[in-house]
């Protein structure tokens, strides 16, 4: 399974903020916003991934996530040179996708709870697999009509009358067919290759698979100031009340087995004195050692 996280776009509900740097390099408490995404991939399994950006903002991505060796990842990068629709990410990476399925995540998204992803990675075996949510304010996002047995009977691209309050959220899981289907896209009213019209053609040849995301699992959208705001808030009062962190790629590089305990150690050793570093080497390493003791 590949990975892309699409963290291009205008973020224009942002700013200023975006003037210098693109939403998804803003901070959500404690780290940069595209550290969740990745960490949610990474958990899944996931080890070769491509980044989609627009130009100005990937030399800093590249700064930032480097190749991923440091994770035990291949991290590839790719340009968007214009916002043209979250489904255009399959043509930019289609290269790097080959013959494998793959995992769209974007880079705004920030997923906590329980381990509906990680189910779904490991069933996964062709079509496609996304997710319901249940939100507030639908009309905001893609929404997904069950029948009476919950199987997905339509989805609507920002209704304005949504037939539920299921939203997708921002990780699709699609086999090798998403390039074709693609290819065979025409843009929306606003100009974009829509991620919903994919959805649609996959439900269409009855490969669609929608799971329900449990009332505990998070889902938070950072688009705006106050989303902004509110994910922050909320990854700073779970990780005071637990004592973890959430979205910290190291940390899942580990357990999932792509860094030894010994690489996490010497990883955290460079980093300088914070509390990023106190948390990998006095909890994540400390309990590993007291585990296997
Ligand atoms: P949006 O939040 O819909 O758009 P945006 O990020 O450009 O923000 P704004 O509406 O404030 O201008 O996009 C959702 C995510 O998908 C976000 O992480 C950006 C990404 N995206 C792309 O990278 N390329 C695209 O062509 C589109 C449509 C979205």
């Amino acid at each position: 399974m590949k990975g892309i996280i699409l963290a291009g776009g205008a973020g224009s509900r942002l700013f200023p903020l975006t003037l210098v740097a693109s939403k998804q390099l803003q901070p959500v408490y404690d780290k940069p916003m595209v550290y969740y995404p990745l960490t949610t991939l990474i958990e899944g399994g996931i080890r070769e991934i491509c980044l989609i950006s627009t130009p100005q903002d990937l030399p800093r991505f590249r700064q930032l996530l480097g190749d991923g060796t440091q994770w035990g990842l291949v991290i590839e990068y790719r340009e968007q040179p214009k916002p043209e629709g979250i489904a255009q990410a399959f043509l930019i990476a289609e290269s790097f996708i080959g013959a494998d399925p793959v995992t769209l995540i974007l880079g705004d998204n920030v997923f906590y709870g329980g381990d509906s992803f990680q189910r779904a990675f490991a069933e996964f075996k062709s079509g496609a697999t996304i997710f319901g949510y249940h939100v507030n304010d639908p009309e905001r996002y893609g929404v997904v009509e069950f029948d009476a047995h919950g199987q997905a009977i339509s989805i609507e691209e920002k209704p304005r009358q949504p037939k539920s309050n299921y939203a997708v959220p921002g990780l699709y899981i699609f086999d090798n067919q998403v390039l074709e289907i693609t290819r065979n896209l025409k843009p929306s009213a606003r100009g974009e290759l829509e991620i919903t019209d994919v959805n649609v053609e996959y439900l269409r040849r009855g490969q669609l698979r929608v799971h329900r995301l449990s009332r505990g699992f998070a889902w938070l959208d950072a688009g705006t100031s106050s989303s902004l705001h509110e994910a922050s808030a909320y990854v700073q009062t779970i990780e005071k009340r637990q004592g973890i962190k959430i979205g910290c790629p190291e940390e899942a590089a580990f357990h999932r087995g792509f860094l030894t305990l010994a690489a996490l150690e010497a990883l955290a050793q460079r980093m300088p004195r914070c509390e990023y570093r106190d948390y990998l080497l006095n909890e994540v390493v400390a309990e590993a050692r007291r585990l296997s003791a």
